[in-house]
């Protein structure tokens, strides 16, 4: 008869097998598994450190003790590297399994004719400008690199006038400090159109405008306004008033309504702000208008006896946030299509 197995033996194979238990597991849910039973509470190793009791020897029982606990760590060690492999090929297989065919894509694509999608703002601008023309006006574009002139003196702020601390400006190096800017409104193609245009003159001036503001949640150091002027004999504030209604209506929808609040700008006399009643009686606020003031009227070549006019201008890229519900301007342009592909 074979004499019994020594703890020492009993733990020598223990070990050798969980050793080969832990090579062997395909998956890390079968390591988990195996793990569980050679060091888990009713794992083999557990087993053989109870059987330590019937040991007399007192030196002899915390050496082999010690054993078992190195047993313990090799185990272990040993599974940490068996998990680290299995999780770097499950993690291949899975890479594998979403790899995404560009081939099959492109070809895809190709069928069925799938394209970009517009950015929000250029969907937006795109309907203002219907509406607009609608209205019977035309567009018309100015340079985003402006003169001071331009900017603002023209627009009825001569130097150090202190509006012109209404817009935090970035400034273009030049010969003369100052005089080139990157314009802050579309204000200023109010007067290149006047200058150019004959009257009557029923224009709107889409555009992109540069201000220095850190961007956060509605602020955008480029950003896009729409620009409006109308000018003709016989204009009163009732056709201003008048058209910002029209064009709430054509823009948002029959249910919604327009309102304007005394406001100043340096460049119409009186002034107002703009806001536009939601359905569910909720106010948007869009932008300013006014009566165009004389000193712009003949900054842009006419004669204020003869022709008087309104204007107006607002934030595209605020309205397009407000309309459907963009909680943050900056992922207006995180350029990520999917934030895109919620708006066509
Ligand atoms: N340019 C102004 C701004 O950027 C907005 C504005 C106000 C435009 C009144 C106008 C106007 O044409 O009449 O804040």
């Amino acid at each position: 008869m074979a004499s019994e197995s020594t703890p020492q033996q009993l733990l020598a194979t223990a070990l050798a097998d969980g050793l080969a238990q832990i090579e062997a597991s395909d998956s890390t849910d079968a390591l988990k598994a195996v793990l569980t039973g050679l060091t888990g509470k009713k794992g083999s190793l557990v087993a053989i450190r109870s059987s330590l009791g019937k040991v007399d020897d007192l030196e002899a029982r915390k050496a082999l003790g010690q054993l078992v606990n190195e047993a313990m760590t090799t185990l272990e060690e040993a599974s940490v590297v068996r998990s680290r492999a299995l999780r770097a090929n499950e993690f291949a297989a899975q890479i594998e399994q979403e790899r995404v065919d560009l081939t099959e894509l492109a070809m895809s694509a190709q069928a069925s004719r799938r394209r970009g999608r517009m950015h929000l703002v250029t969907q937006a601008t795109e309907r203002l400008e219907d509406v607009f023309v609608g209205l019977g006006f035309q567009i018309a574009e100015g340079p985003e690199v402006e003169t001071d002139f331009y900017n603002f003196e023209a627009l009825n702020m001569p130097p150090s006038h202190p509006a012109r601390s209404m817009w935090d400006t970035l400034f273009i190096e030049s010969d003369i400090e100052g005089s080139v800017v990157l314009r802050t409104h579309t204000s200023p193609v109010q007067i290149r159109v006047m200058k150019e245009w004959p009257p009557p003159i029923y224009a709107i001036m889409p555009g992109r405008v540069f201000r220095k503001e850190t961007p956060d949640a509605t602020h955008m150091p480029v950003f896009h306004q729409i620009e409006g002027l109308v000018i003709d004999r016989g204009i009163t504030f009732a056709d201003l008033a008048g058209t910002i209604e029209s064009f709430t209506k054509a823009f948002f929808g029959p249910g919604f309504t327009s309102r304007l609040r005394p406001s100043y700008f340096p460049f119409t006399e009186p002034s107002a702000e703009f806001d536009i009643r939601r359905p569910d009686g909720s106010w948007i606020e869009l932008g300013g208008c006014g009566m165009v003031h004389p000193h712009v009227l003949r900054a842009g070549g006419l004669d204020p006896n003869e022709w008087s006019g309104f204007a107006f201008g607002f934030g595209i890229d605020r309205m397009a946030k407000e309309r459907h519900g963009v909680e943050d301007l900056r992922d207006m342009y995180s350029d990520d299509v999917r934030f895109t592909e919620q708006f066509s």
